[in-house]
């Protein structure tokens, strides 16, 4: 399994939206999302992505995909803003609750999750343009973890600080969607 956490400091917290862009740059998640989990013929059948939102009116909520063999009947490219809306909806108080087969919604922070990910063993990549060359880089089971538009909050940094490395794709600056292509790509070249 190929794991991702993407962080947004702005993604609404309730399904409650119409504009994507209004909605604290859901339009960026969307593509994140079809980033990770679609290939030009198929989908991925090894992803695992932590979506995790801090915007209003009741953060922070987290939302986790897992490539399912049913995924394709309820995730399709044109319509991940639906998905989304819908597992937001569908939250339950103090559960984790499961919305479609591989998508669950629970309230939860970036801090716990990648806390319980590095527990769990997991080895966690902080991307950022000034880390280490990923090329250079062992990175066997790790969770990678991606900010959003305006990058990383610097206090979400400093939580990182002792559980992650930093590792770089490059010197450009990337979207949050093509960091996700071109590690998969990375990864993809590594499995192959
Ligand atoms: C649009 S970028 C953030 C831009 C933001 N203004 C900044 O300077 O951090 C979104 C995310 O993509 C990842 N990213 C972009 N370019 C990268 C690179 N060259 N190496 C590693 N990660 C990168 C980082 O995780 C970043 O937080």
């Amino acid at each position: 399994m190929r794991e991702f956490i993407y962080y947004s400091e702005t993604a609404r917290t309730s399904g409650n939206f119409k504009d994507l862009m209004r909605a604290g740059r859901m339009d960026i998640v969307c593509h994140v999302v079809i980033a990770s989990f679609f290939l030009s013929n198929k989908m991925r059948d090894d992803v695992r992505l932590h979506l995790v939102f801090n915007g209003p009116p009741d953060a922070p909520k987290h939302l986790e995909l897992v490539s399912t063999p049913e995924m394709s009947e309820f995730i399709s490219k044109k319509d991940v803003a639906g998905l989304i809306k819908r597992m937001l909806y569908k939250y339950k108080k103090g559960q984790k609750r499961q919305v479609f087969p591989g998508c669950f919604i629970e309230k939860k922070s970036f801090s716990k999750v990648v806390k319980e990910l590095s527990d769990q063993g997991k080895k966690i990549f902080l991307l950022d343009e000034k880390g280490d060359d990923i090329r250079q880089t062992d990175i066997t089971n790790g969770v990678f973890v991606i900010g959003d538009h305006e990058g990383l909050p610097k206090k979400k940094k400093k939580e990182l600080k002792t559980l992650a490395q930093m590792v770089s794709l490059g010197n450009e600056i990337y979207f949050a969607s093509q960091s996700v292509v071109i590690l998969n790509n990375e990864l993809d070249r590594r499995l192959q």
